[in-house]
C-alpha cells in the first residue's frame, strides 16, 4: 500500500500538530486526574497564613526564582544531595527564600489525594497564583503541565536572578533573556507590594550609595529617615523591613505610588521611575492610578513568566518529594 502525497502531509501534520501540543501547558491539565488541586493548595496556604502572614509573599517569590533559573521546573526546591547542589545555597536564595516547608506540606496533601500526579512545578505556579489572591490581588486561570527537572543550577541562580542592587539596563537584561519584554519587568516588580526585605539588600543606600559616602538621592527624606532607624550602622543586616511601606502584607497597587513618592525600598524598584525610559516611567504612573490595569497585566506576566522553558511531555519526571530527584 502506497501512500498518495496529500495523505503522507496530513500525517505529517499531525504528528507535528501533537508534538506541539504536548509543549503546551493547559488550564484544564489535571481536570480528569486531580480536579481538587488548586483548592487543596489553597487550603494548605490559608492554614500556613493564619500563624505567618507573610508567607503568601514568600511562595510568590518561589515561583519567580524557580522560573529564572532552568524555567519552571521545580529546581529551586532540589536540597543538597550526591547529585545535586542546591539552587538554596546560591546567593540570592541563601538566608532569604522561604516557604519550603509549606511546599511540603502541599505536596503531600496534594499525594494523599492524587499520588504521583501534580508536579511540584505546578506546585509552585498554583501556590504563587493563590498567594497573590489570597493578599487581596487578582486571580488567574494557571496553565498546568509542568513536569519536575533532575538536576539543579546554583551558578544560574547567582547570574540569572536580578539583584537588588542592578541598574535598569542590567535587569531589562536579565528579563529579556527569558523573553520577558519592559513591560513584564515594570509590571512583576509589583509583586514588591507585599513581604520584606533585610536590611543588607538596600543598606548602601541609607549611608553609601554608589560608593559616594551619602545616601542615594532618589529616596524621599522622611523614608530615608525612618530607614535608618530600622537599619542603623553597625546594626544587624537581617532586621526585616516592609517591601511595601504604605499596606505591607496586601496585594494593591501602592507599590507604584510608593514609586512615585520616593517610597521604593530597593535600588532596583526605584530605578523604574527613574529610568531613562520614558515607557517605563509611565507604565508606573498608570499602574498607580489605575489598580485595575495592573492586576490584569500582572495576572498575564506571571503566565508569561509561567511558561518560561517548561518541562513537559516525558521530559523530566512528577517527584515525589519536592526536595529530592525521585530514586535519589
Ligand atoms: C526585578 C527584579 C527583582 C529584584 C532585584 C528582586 C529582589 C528582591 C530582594 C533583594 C528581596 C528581599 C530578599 C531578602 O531581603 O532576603 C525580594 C523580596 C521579594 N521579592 Fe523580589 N526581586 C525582583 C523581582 C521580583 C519578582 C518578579 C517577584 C515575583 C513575581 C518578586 C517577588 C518578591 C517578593 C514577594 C518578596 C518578599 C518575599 C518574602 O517576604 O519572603 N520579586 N526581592
Amino acid at each position: 500500500m502506497s501512500f498518495s502525497s496529500p495523505l503522507l502531509v496530513f500525517w505529517i501534520s499531525l504528528v507535528l500538530l501533537c508534538q506541539g501540543s504536548q509543549a503546551q501547558l493547559s488550564s484544564t491539565y489535571y481536570d480528569s486526574t486531580c480536579s481538587n488541586v488548586s483548592a487543596i493548595v489553597s487550603n494548605v496556604i490559608q492554614q500556613a497564613q493564619q500563624s505567618d502572614t507573610r508567607i503568601v509573599a514568600s511562595l510568590t517569590r518561589l515561583f519567580f526564582h524557580d522560573c529564572f533559573v532552568n524555567g519552571c521546573d521545580g529546581s529551586v526546591l532540589l536540597d543538597n544531595s550526591y547529585s545535586i547542589a542546591s539552587e538554596k545555597d546560591a546567593l540570592p536564595n541563601n538566608n532569604s527564600l522561604r516557604g519550603f516547608d509549606v511546599v511540603d506540606n502541599i505536596k503531600s496533601a496534594v499525594e494523599d489525594i492524587c499520588p504521583g500526579v501534580v508536579s511540584c512545578a505546578d506546585i509552585l505556579a498554583l501556590a504563587a497564583e493563590r498567594s497573590v489572591y489570597l493578599a487581596g490581588g487578582p486571580s488567574w486561570e494557571v496553565l498546568l503541565g509542568r513536569r519536575d527537572g533532575t538536576t539543579a543550577n546554583p551558578v544560574g541562580a547567582t547570574n540569572n536572578l536580578p539583584s537588588p542592587f542592578d541598574d535598569y539596563s542590567t535587569l531589562q537584561s536579565k528579563f529579556s533573556a527569558l523573553g520577558l519584554d519592559n513591560t513584564n519587568l515594570a509590571t512583576l516588580s509589583g509583586a514588591h507590594t507585599f513581604g520584606r526585605a533585610q536590611c543588607k539588600v538596600f543598606f548602601s543606600r541609607l549611608y553609601n550609595f554608589s560608593g559616594s559616602g551619602y545616601s542615594d538621592p532618589s529616596l524621599s527624606s522622611s523614608y530615608l529617615a525612618y530607614l535608618k532607624q530600622s537599619c542603623p550602622q553597625n546594626g544587624d543586616m537581617t532586621v526585616l523591613n516592609n517591601l511595601d511601606t504604605t499596606t505591607a502584607d496586601t496585594f494593591d497597587n501602592s507599590y507604584y505610588t510608593n514609586l512615585q513618592n520616593n517610597e521604593g525600598l530597593l535600588q532596583s524598584d526605584q530605578t523604574l521611575l527613574s529610568a531613562s525610559e520614558a515607557s517605563i516611567a509611565s507604565t508606573v504612573n498608570s499602574y498607580a492610578t489605575y489598580q485595575n490595569m495592573f492586576f490584569a497585566n500582572f495576572a498575564q506576566s506571571m503566565i508569561n513568566m509561567g511558561n518560561i522553558d517548561p518541562l513537559t511531555g516525558t521530559d523530566g519526571e512528577i517527584r515525589t518529594n519536592c526536595r529530592r530527584v525521585n530514586g535519589s
